[in-house]
């Protein structure tokens, strides 16, 4: 059994996602095991209690310095002894101890095809907006390993969804939940899950 932890700040879609495969077995051989939050009132955290799953959270605003809250997220994902740790809308710069623990035992979901509408800035309904700004006619969504940089390691799974006349920043984010985030992030963890990711020359191949 692979051990999850979900790491996220708002909603948790993704999170309820995981959880709704796990139940209809679309996700085979893992348990999430805990969920940490950085905020307090994270929607995500009622999400984990209703399914009986332990969650925790560890807000900067309680540190007074920022080595201190590294020092506690990093111990709080060690404490669930994770095989695996997916950022599910974590919208927090990473510890670097927390990046090196978890090399190639970490994934990230990201609502662009990368290396499109990422990196610094680029995240939550600020990637929508730009997307339409440029007038994109595809965009989608990425999982991938999470490395020092931002939305730059290994990609493992991506899936593109069009960008309609009339799109909002909202209704193109929930497209690309629905249609993409909803469906890739259960994929990545089922097929890490049963050993069917494999890393070669500094790239992620994961096999249907
Ligand atoms: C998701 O769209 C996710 O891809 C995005 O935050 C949202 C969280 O929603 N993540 C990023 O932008 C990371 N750069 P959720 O809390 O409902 O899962």
């Amino acid at each position: 059994m692979l051990r999850v932890v979900v790491m996220v700040s708002g909603g948790g879609t993704n999170l309820q996602a995981v959880l709704d495969a796990l139940r209809d077995g679309k996700i085979t051989n893992a348990e999430v095991v805990g969920v940490i939050s950085n905020k307090k009132d994270a929607y995500a955290l009622t999400r984990a209690a209703d399914a009986g799953i332990p969650a925790v959270c560890v807000s900067p605003k309680d540190y007074a310095e920022r080595a201190q809250f590294d020092e506690a997220l990093l111990a709080a994902a060690d404490s669930f002894s994770p095989d695996l740790v997916v950022l599910a809308g974590f919208l927090v710069i990473l510890p670097a101890a927390l990046i090196s623990r978890y090399r190639n035992r970490m994934i990230n979901i990201h609502p662009s095809l990368i290396p499109s509408f990422c990196g610094k800035g680029f995240y939550g309904l600020r990637v929508h907006e730009e997307v339409l700004a440029r007038g994109c006619k595809v965009t989608g969504a990425t999982v991938h390993f999470v490395d020092e940089g931002c939305d730059s390691g290994p990609i493992l799974l991506q899936k593109a969804v069009e960008v309609k006349r009339g799109d909002t920043p909202e209704t193109l984010q929930r497209r690309v939940m629905e249609e993409a985030e909803w469906q890739l992030l259960p994929q990545a963890i089922d097929r890490i899950a049963n050993g069917r990711v494999t890393f070669e020359a500094g790239h992620a191949y994961a096999e249907p």
